[in-house]
């Protein structure tokens, strides 16, 4: 459906609402488990396919993402997608638009600090594809984390329609986080990009052995990310779950994050800290 009356006709009546998994494209078996769990909770399931302009701030970033909606498609059906919804730049931003949707605070720090703009034009577009589907259920990844606590938060604020629902992070085999931007790196970026994951396990692993001083969690990750100095660390940090403040002690749910870039690669991932039992297979 490339326009919004085209998917309100095909969604009639709307009875049961459908589930929603938002997408820039360049779809990845991450992208699908997303869809996987839409399909298995909800009669119908809408893909939104949109590579949102305004959520790019480095024009090279934009225009060397991938595009290809046919392998989109396929690869969306293949996992249960009933409706593939790909507006035009218009469609979303219709001529003369003047609105945007700022989350305040939230959007200050880590990718917001690293990107500035970048959260507001993922709040706007999200509750523009919000609005245009109203889903009973919309589907975003941990793997984005301060992207999806963003987004409970405008959900929340706007009182939007639905629910948001929160999905688990795929990994590649070596823990790298599955990432349309991991196209770019070289095979040997590719090896050192695990790295990421490595500091972070390593983290998580010490929480499960009972450290729990920020600092020592800390300098346990680092010295992994010193073992590897083809990555460039952006931000190593222990953070609170809703507000993102950085912690000193940690607490049930904090989270590691980390923003490291790998030769032109900027990449970002992150892992809930202690409770390990729930979290082994992460
Ligand atoms: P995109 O990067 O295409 O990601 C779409 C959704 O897939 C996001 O919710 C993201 O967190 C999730 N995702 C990406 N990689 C994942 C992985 N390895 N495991 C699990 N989920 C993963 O994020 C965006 O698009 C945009 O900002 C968007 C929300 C669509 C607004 O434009």
């Amino acid at each position: 459906m490339r326009t919004r009356a085209a998917l309100q006709a095909a969604l009639g009546e709307q009875n049961p609402r459908p589930g929603l998994v938002p997408t820039l494209g360049a779809l990845h078996a991450g992208h699908q488990a997303l869809i996987r769990q839409a399909a298995a909770a909800n009669e119908r399931v809408v893909v939104s396919v949109f590579l949102n302009p305004t959520q790019f701030t480095n024009p090279e970033d934009l225009s060397r993402y991938p595009r290809n909606l046919e392998r989109d498609v396929a690869l969306a059906v293949e996992v249960g997608a009933d409706l593939i919804y790909a507006p035009a730049v218009a469609e979303m931003y219709p001529a003369g638009d003047a609105t945007t949707v700022h989350v305040a605070g939230l959007t200050d720090r880590w990718e917001g600090a690293a990107r500035p703009g970048h959260f507001a034009g993922v709040a706007t577009v999200v509750t523009k594809v919000l609005n245009h589907v109203r889903p009973a259920r919309a589907y975003f990844g941990e793997k984005d984390f301060q992207q999806l606590v963003v987004i409970r938060r405008l959900h929340a604020d706007l009182v939007l329609p639905g629910e948001i629902v929160a999905c688990r992070t795929v990994r590649d085999a070596d823990g790298l986080a599955l990432s349309s931007r991991n196209a770019h790196l070289s095979p040997t970026e590719r090896r050192q990009a695990a790295t990421l994951w490595r500091a972070l396990f390593r983290m998580r692993t010490a929480v499960d052995e009972g450290v729990t001083d920020v600092d020592a969690l800390l300098a346990a990750g680092e010295k992994v990310l010193l073992a590897e100095p083809a990555v460039r660390l952006d931000y190593l940090a222990v953070v609170d779950p809703v507000t993102l403040d950085p912690l000193e002690l940690l607490r049930p749910g904090a989270r590691a994050f980390i923003a490291a870039t790998v030769g032109g690669t900027r990449l970002i991932d992150n892992v809930e800290l202690g409770d390990g039992s729930k979290q082994r297979s992460d």
